[in-house]
């Protein structure tokens, strides 16, 4: 008998793999891995092996054990129940996890691991859990190949596909399993493997790269998460060779039934599929003067047997637009399409809205489509990859931003707000949209190759906090940050140490409204570098066609968008928004410059002039972000070196880009005002 004292524990001869552990590093499962947990349910269900493996690992980790369930279990977890959802007894002690699916079991365990000691000790309980949204889906702006411009991963800033590499789908998928468990601890189950720009490569996906495609829904799978493509609207032209792709034409419809029907065929719990159309030069319905509710429905009549969905962004706009044209206002352009579609979409289309009119900004007011298509399925979509927000080399915790989304009540106080719309439960729901539980919510993920996955170490938060916003959009965002910590940076005990606690939360809590202040001011937008969108470039946008102006004069700044005297925009909402936004006395002044053209001496709510307001808040900006580096800096060994010269690297490059961004447009400002800082700090 060898001495049991010799050999290793498990945990000490895992092989450590290539990428960082983010929120599930073993030390994540002390408090379940010291009990005694069992397991029960369909053997064969692939789900619930994972469960399994889950208890053996987090056990072998940290010397509990997995017992049979009359073995008196400290952590019992049932797939043998009825309901949505799970549901968590405790007793004395002990926890029951049950659920009716393993994989609802799985967010169960998921669950009960983010508690930590708190699920054991806590007082005697019985809760159910279930998520608000039905559709929880990431997508990924993944190309096949590396595109000329784009590079591999659109607006992706954390390295390469983790799908795709050597023109291919990966032949190693371990990355994209570990990536599906980490997604099933927040509670995503749905994921979008390539770029709604669909290129040719990455069009074949659908037909001739289907088996490729199973492999990596296989590798989604044992995490009980879903994989759905997006698609070109060209297809039956560009892959099945026929002369016209009218949503309308019969052998059309043959060809995407048929299509369809072959996905299905290679992976049976395949969910759907995703589409850009008409939209920045993707091709769509408009080319044989058909609209978008025919073109969704045709894919929707193609995947209905097979129980899957369509999710039709309404993303859609003119991109040639003439900026001398004061009268075409990008902003109008999602509503005036889609709101008089309302009531046409197919029961398995959710149509795909960006929370802003506008696109993924800093700040903008949130888009009145949501507010205006009750007949129709709609999902919020998030951007988690951070185009607009610091490109992953600023901090920018994204969670009170779409938190402030998700709350937001287009029909005012005491309304419903835009997170029960997209539950189906907005005002005049039709009985399809309220029985299907609405679209849900989606958002671009900013996950690649890189080790740390999202680039920025601490990027990782906006990801977690996603996933756990999809489940419950009501949770702290605070809160939220707080769980993704203690998982995060659990020592060997399970426990964080208070003052990295207190530092994550100090740099992250207020680095969005940091990143906002030093940025475009008072719900402005588009000030950044054409292109690639990073950095400062007030005037970049100003003279092209892409629709995104801020009209600044020698006398003043702002869109008017009112009914009275500019595009009407206002009128897009309902009461009381529309008279809200219409009135300079009443419109919020966090989106003043959205709403109204104002001159620099514009006095705020605060009591500050705009132009004074810009100043201060620059200046004021940069400071918070030195505050960061010196409270990052005086956590000094207390999180993984790697760690730490990760983040302090992209800490000097977000410090030297808000210099920047205070210098231009404080220069800007006052060069077109001619109006001094009152404070006579240095303005260039
Ligand atoms: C933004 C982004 C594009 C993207 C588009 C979209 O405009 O810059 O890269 O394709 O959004 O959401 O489709």
């Amino acid at each position: 008998m060898p001495d049991e004292k010799a050999s290793p524990a498990p945990s000490e001869i895992v092989v450590e793999p290539a990428w960082h552990a983010a929120w599930l590093p073993d030390a994540a499962l002390a408090a379940v891995g010291r009990r005694r947990v069992a397991v029960v349910g369909p053997a064969e269900d692939d789900v619930l092996v994972t469960v399994f493996r889950e208890a053996e690992r987090a056990t072998a980790a940290h010397g509990g054990d997995v017992v049979d369930p009359d073995g008196a279990p400290d952590l019992l977890l049932d797939a043998r129940a009825g309901g949505d959802g799970f549901r968590l007894v405790r007793d004395g002690g002990r926890v029951t996890v049950a659920a009716a699916t393993a994989t609802a079991l799985l967010h169960g365990w998921f669950h009960v691991v983010r508690l930590g000691e708190a699920a054991f000790t806590g007082p005697d309980a019985d809760e159910r859990h279930a998520p608000a949204f039905a559709l929880r889906v990431l997508d990924h702006w993944d190309n096949v190949d590396v595109h000329p411009v784009m590079g591999q991963v659109e607006r992706g800033y954390a390295g390469g596909s983790i799908f795709y590499a050597d023109g291919r789908v990966r032949d190693d998928l371990s990355r994209v399993t570990a990536y599906a468990r980490l997604l099933a601890a927040t509670g995503i189950d749905r994921v979008c493997i390539n770029n709604v720009n669909v290129h040719a490569r990455e069009a074949r996906l659908l037909t001739d790269d289907l088996p490729e495609v199973a492999r990596v829904a296989a590798a989604l799978r044992p995490y009980g998460v879903r994989t759905h493509l997006a698609v070109s609207f060209a297809a039956p032209m560009t892959l099945g060779g026929l002369p016209t792709s009218d949503p309308l034409d019969d052998d059309v419809r043959a060809w995407w039934r048929a299509a369809a029907d072959q996905v299905w065929a290679t992976i049976p719990d395949f969910g759907g599929f995703v589409v850009k159309a008409d939209s920045e030069g993707q091709p769509g319905p408009f080319a044989y003067g058909r609209d978008h509710a025919d073109g969704a429905n045709l894919l929707a009549d193609a995947v209905a047997p097979h129980g899957g969905v369509v999710h039709w962004r309404a993303f859609v706009y003119d991109h040639t637009q003439d900026w001398r044209d004061r009268s075409t206002d990008r902003a109008r352009a999602a509503y005036d399409h889609f709101a008089p579609l309302d009531g046409r979409f197919a029961d398995n289309v959710v149509v795909q809205v960006k929370h802003g009119p506008i696109d993924f900004q800093t700040r903008e007011a949130v888009s009145p489509v949501l507010a205006g298509m009750p007949a129709t399925r709609l999902a919020l979509e998030l951007q988690v990859t951070q185009e607009y927000t610091g490109q992953q080399r600023h901090l920018c915790y994204l969670a009170p931003w779409w938190s402030e989304n998700l709350g937001f009540r287009p029909w005012g106080e005491g309304g419903a707000a835009v997170r029960d719309v997209v539950a189906g439960r907005g005002p005049g729901a039709s009985p399809a949209v309220a029985a299907t539980g609405g679209g849900g919510i989606a958002a671009v993920s900013n996950v690649g190759d890189d080790v740390f996955w999202t680039g920025h170490p601490l990027a990782q938060a906006n990801l977690y906090a996603f996933g756990r916003l999809a489940w419950d959009p009501t949770l702290d965002p605070a809160a939220v940050l707080d769980e993704w910590i203690g998982l995060t940076f659990a020592g060997q005990d399970g426990a964080v140490e208070p003052r990295v606690r207190e530092v994550l939360h100090a740099v992250l809590d207020a680095s969005w409204r940091t990143y906002e202040s030093y940025t475009a001011p008072l719900g402005v937008g588009f000030m950044v570098r054409p292109g690639h969108h990073y950095g400062p470039d007030v005037d970049g946008y100003e003279y092209t066609p892409w629709g995104t102006y801020h009209f600044a004069d020698r006398d003043g700044i702002g869109v008017d968008r009112t009914r009275a005297n500019g595009t009407g925009f206002t009128g897009q909402y309902p009461a009381p928004w529309r008279d809200v936004y219409e009135d300079l006395a009443t419109c919020p002044d966090e989106l003043l410059l959205f709403f109204h053209h104002v001159p620099y001496t514009h006095v705020l709510r605060s009591g500050v002039t705009v132009v004074q307001h810009v100043y201060d808040t620059h200046f004021a900006g940069v400071e918070r972000v030195r505050e960061a580096i010196a409270a990052w800096e005086s956590l000094d060994g207390r999180v993984p070196s790697d760690v730490d010269a990760r983040v302090r690297e992209r800490l000097a490059e977000q410090l030297r880009s808000a210099v920047e961004w205070r210098d231009q447009l404080n220069t800007y400002f006052f060069r077109k005002s001619g109006i001094p800082d009152t404070h006579g700090r240095t303005i260039f």
